[in-house]
């Protein structure tokens, strides 16, 4: 892991703009430069950098980010090897990393579990060659030993202690919290892996993680698996991405399939870029870190009816995800098959061919609305725009976008204006004049972008009122020294704009916040915290937006009495709920009362000078 304060330095040694512009031919225009987006295709530059925020942003594809961003996204290098390369820039020396991980900072306890998992892998590895029976299992479903080395394959012997044979500390925590072990409730430990064989889960730096344990007979779970840990977090790996990843750049695209046995049949058949979700359907997180190494993505599924269920699980999971420079398509193998036993019937060749004609992700999508809304109707051409609202209005690349609105018009026998309507969306958007910063700081989206940013969640309708929260995390990035300005208790919980903005109180109030460092410099202390993506995004949204800090300051002001007044309504709606329903205790009663009293008196708040 690389220090906290080294990133800090080294942001505040580079400036963004030469950065991107080692890269990109930039065009200066009022404080901002400006190019064509090199993360998706277009003619007019909506790429702009801010040399005073230290932050990119697209208003054309959303995409947004630090300096270390950029070399990411770019040039497709992990983040360890992007601020290598920008030290080098800047003729620093990257402190010696000590290995850890890419969600958390290495501490001790970390590099004891991986060392836990790593030997554990070892053991079971060596078992395997001392278990004929599990031998004989693999041959049997046609497995090498070669492809069982790649893959680090191995056994769990048949002992509820085989662990301790490893570790004589058998009580070490670090066991336990890998997941290795199970602790009863009389608190004896037994291991959780036995008499199964083991697949190695290794992080996309070949780090182990997890395991994978099947059994060797009908027994039940057939995949047994590491619970969620400090290291591993199921809806984040793919399993056999280390394997995979130079197959997947030579092929171009990668095949996601659905079981362990599938990933190592189609290498040792020669498909070597497929790599599997882990017993989970696929995520947003997945898509991402799959369209990091490819352009072109092909979730496989058997033909069965449990496949297009999970079919219709992983579309709705790209919907967000997709941009018009990236195919995302669906492949559905004859029922009877999965990927491991239809590379075995019919050989290498004819799975990357039917990868290859594999149903692009709109075609799937319309034919799955056509199949549940017939077009013979008035009634099912109403319900297919009625059900194509929630997914088209959640892609958002531009183009792929109003391809599917073009196609559902067709379809429905309306017109794309009508659609347009019918889903919230107006296809002409006015620009707005530049002086216009407090709506700059209060819209939840800049009115120039025509279409939300590619991670939102959801993209919001410009005409709905602007959430309290998502202005007071706009202007606490504009300004972080406010952060120590927000109670922390009128700030809910319940959206990522609000945990975002509470983690900013937080590290302000603790000291650990840097907020001299710029914009950028300020977001990268948030990359290895679930707060990443909200609090980039946000920032992306401010990069071309212009303040006028008189106004801005009554704005700040506003909003939290607005949230102040929010907090007492909804504690008064709650208790007068209450109060219809059964009746309040006297301490609730005079709760009541005094919250209606104090709905009714002004508040302030500090002043900035106050802090
Ligand atoms: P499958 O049952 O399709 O497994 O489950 P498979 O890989 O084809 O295995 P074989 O061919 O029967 O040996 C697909 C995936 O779902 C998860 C595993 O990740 C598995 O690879 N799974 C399945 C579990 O986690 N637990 C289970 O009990 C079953
Ligand atoms: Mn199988």
């Amino acid at each position: 892991m690389i220090p906290q304060s080294f990133i800090q330095d080294l942001l505040a040694r580079v400036d963004i703009v030469d950065v991107v512009e080692r890269h990109l031919t930039l065009k200066k225009s009022g404080a901002n430069y400006f190019a064509c987006c090199p993360f998706h295709g277009e003619k007019s530059a909506s790429f702009s950098v801010s040399p005073s925020k230290q932050f990119y942003h697209c208003f054309g594809c959303g995409a947004h980010g630090t300096a270390i961003s950029f070399l990411m996204e770019y040039s497709g290098l992990p983040f360890v090897d992007a601020v290598k390369e920008l030290a080098s820039y800047a003729g620093l020396q990257v402190p010696q990393s000590q290995g850890g991980h890419d969600r958390q900072p290495a501490t001790p306890e970390h590099d004891d579990l991986l060392a836990a998992m790593t030997a554990a892998a070892r053991f079971y590895r060596d078992q395997l060659k001392h278990a004929p029976v599990a031998i004989d299992y693999l041959k049997r479903r046609g497995l090498t030993g070669e492809i069982c080395v790649r893959f680090g394959i191995g056994f769990a012997p048949d002992d509820w202690h085989g662990l301790r044979r490893i570790f004589p500390e058998y009580e070490r925590k670090a066991l336990l919290d890998a997941g290795l072990v199970i602790e009863n409730d009389a608190g004896r430990r037994y291991d959780r892996f036995r008499n199964r064989i083991m697949f190695p889960i290794q992080d996309r730096r070949g780090r182990i993680i997890a395991f994978g344990g099947r059994v060797l007979d009908g027994g039940e779970p057939k995949y047994l698996n590491s619970p969620e840990t400090p290291l591993f977090e199921k809806g984040r790996e793919l399993y056999g991405l280390p394997q995979a990843q130079k197959a997947i750049r030579e092929a171009g695209h990668t095949v996601v399939v659905e079981g362990y046995m599938d990933v190592v049949a189609l290498a040792q058949f020669g498909v070597g870029n497929a790599v599997a979700t882990l017993g989970t359907a696929t995520t947003p997180h997945h898509i991402n870190t799959l369209l990091r190494h490819a352009q072109r993505v092909v979730f496989c599924f058997d033909g069965d009816a449990a496949g297009r269920k999970a079919a219709r699980r992983a579309l709705e999971s790209s919907l967000e995800a997709l941009r018009d420079d990236v195919t995302l398509a669906f492949l559905f193998l004859p029922e009877e098959h999965d990927p491991d036993s239809f590379v075995r019937a019919f050989g290498a060749a004819a799975f990357s061919q039917a990868a290859a004609s594999a149903t692009p992700l709109t075609t799937f999508l319309l034919n799955e609305l056509r199949t549940d809304c017939p077009l013979d109707t008035a009634e099912g051409r109403a319900r297919l725009v009625h059900e194509a609202k929630p997914l088209v209005t959640r892609v958002a690349a531009p183009m792929l976008r109003l391809q599917l609105i073009k196609a559902i018009a067709e379809a429905s026998e309306f017109s794309q204006a009508e659609v347009e309507t019918a889903f919230g969306l107006k296809s002409e958007t006015p620009r707005r004049a530049p002086t216009d910063f407090r709506q700059d700081m209060e819209l939840g989206e800049p009115r120039r972008t025509p279409y939300p940013p590619r991670d939102r969640p959801r993209p919001r309708g410009r005409q709905r009122p602007p959430s309290a929260i998502n202005t007071l995390l706009r202007l606490v990035l504009h300004h972080p020294i406010w952060a120590a300005r927000v109670p922390v208790d009128l700030v809910p919980d319940d959206t990522a704009d609000a945990r975002a903005l509470v983690a900013i109180i937080d590290m302000m109030s603790t000291g650990d916040l840097v907020t001299n460092g710029g914009l950028g410099a300020l977001v990268e202390q948030f990359r290895e915290t679930p707060h990443n993506e909200t609090i980039a995004r946000v920032a992306g949204e401010l990069v071309d937006a212009k303040f006028d800090e008189a106004v801005i300051e009554t704005l700040f002001e506003d909003t939290l009495r607005k949230l102040h007044a929010d907090t007492i309504e909804r504690e008064i709606g709650e208790l007068t709920n209450r109060e219809r329903e059964g009746g309040l205790s006297p301490i609730e009663r005079t709760r009541l009362a005094e919250l209606i009293l104090e709905k009714r008196q002004p508040v302030n708040f500090r002043k900035v000078d106050d802090v």
